[in-house]
């Protein structure tokens, strides 16, 4: 059954490398990523780089291999531009662009391309309040002093450039930002917080906000989803165990506040009716990170069934309910995410993250292929 959606998928993405040429897809409008295509200038475009690569790890075909190359070329040419990376996201940039390239090909240009992505993330860390600032200028009286859980998906790209450099900074900044988001976007029944601010000068905390979440205070379950694979990825690098901890208890809260077709709604606490959007987004992010915390847990050990029922469950219903299998002319893979359902953005449609953490988690369940986190 997953081999099916496999074979589906990377058809997909076959055809979709045609149509989009150097452009990227973000996140659908109507059905359609190929009508909004960008020249690689938004944060979500090294998941278009990351399909490229594990299509072209599972099937082998140079094709794959030579468009992900191109993508990769076009990450380099935007570190140099310094081109819409003064974010956090630097990190899903260029882990699933050039760091795949180096992980699949052992790519020495590549390797040198991600460590200057890790320098520059690190170009974010302040000092002063002690965390890496996610949005903004650094500093800036409005966003200086903000984190935001989406983050943890960052922290690979430092872990693994102090691994690779033996620069043990990148590997502490990144641990210390994990622990900060332990502490203040995870609250004490296992929701989170989408973002938190502190004080820019001290540190001292202030209080948690949202961004694209249904209220203040509300679980936004985009963030949610970030925490469970983030923290699952922060205890594969660190071996903290209270990471490891916090991934399965934000997977337990998210697994047990689903309705009755295992695939999330867009927050878990809008007021659910007739039409209130998912995000399939969300629920194929839970997929990939409870692959990675099932990885982690030995044999025997008790939470193996209940990780296993979830991914079962989640996995199942996101390709016989939201994929578009037999769908040829679909572009995207996963129907009804929902990117910023307040700011009537894209509320129900295709999102490129979705797609990708889709197929990683198919092929890493089916093929064992991993990922590049
Ligand atoms: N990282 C932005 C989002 O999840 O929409």
């Amino acid at each position: 059954m997953w081999k099916q959606a496999i074979d589906d998928a990377v058809e997909k993405v076959r055809r979709n490398m045609l149509k989009f040429g150097d452009g990227f897809p973000h996140v659908g409008q109507q059905g359609s990523y190929s009508g909004y295509l960008n020249p690689n200038n938004e944060w979500t475009s090294g998941f278009w780089s990351g399909m490229l690569w594990l299509s072209y790890e599972y099937t082998k075909d140079s094709v794959f291999r030579d468009a992900a190359g191109r993508t990769v070329e076009s990450f380099k040419q935007r570190l140099i531009r310094n081109d819409a990376i003064e974010h956090h996201d630097i990190g899903f940039l260029y882990t699933l662009s050039s760091k795949a390239q180096w992980m699949i090909e052992n790519d020495e240009a590549a390797k040198q391309l991600t460590v200057q992505a890790a320098k520059k993330l690190c170009g974010r860390w302040r000092e002063q309040g002690g965390y890496i600032q996610a949005w903004g200028p650094l500093g800036c009286p409005e966003q200086g002093g903000r984190i935001i859980i989406d983050c943890l998906m960052n922290l690979p790209l430092l872990y693994w450039a102090s691994q690779t450099t033996g620069e043990a900074r990148f590997a502490d900044i990144a641990a210390a930002q994990a622990e900060l988001s332990r502490r203040y976007l995870v609250r004490g029944d296992d929701s989170s917080y989408h973002t938190f601010y502190f004080d820019q000068e001290t540190g001292e905390p202030i209080g948690g906000a949202t961004a694209q979440g249904y209220r203040q205070g509300s679980t936004w379950t985009r963030g949610q989803a970030w925490g469970v694979y983030g923290f699952a990825l922060s205890y594969r690098y660190t071996g903290n165990v209270q990471f490891l901890d916090t991934s399965k208890r934000m997977a337990r809260y998210f697994l047990t506040h689903l309705p009755e077709d295992h695939v999330a709604y867009w927050d878990f606490d809008v007021p659910v009716q007739a039409g209130t959007y998912r995000d399939s987004s969300a629920s194929a992010i839970v997929c990939a990170g409870l692959l990675e915390l099932l990885e982690q847990q030995p044999d025997g050990d008790p939470d193996r069934e209940w990780l296993r029922l979830g991914l079962e469950r989640s996995l199942r219903s996101l390709t016989e309910r939201y994929a578009t299998i037999g769908q040829p002319e679909a572009e995207g893979l996963l129907l009804h995410g929902s990117y910023s359902v307040r700011g009537n953005n894209a509320p129900d449609d295709y999102m490129i993250w979705g797609d990708y953490y889709y197929l990683e988690a198919l092929l890493r369940i089916e093929c064992g292929i991993k990922g590049y986190w």
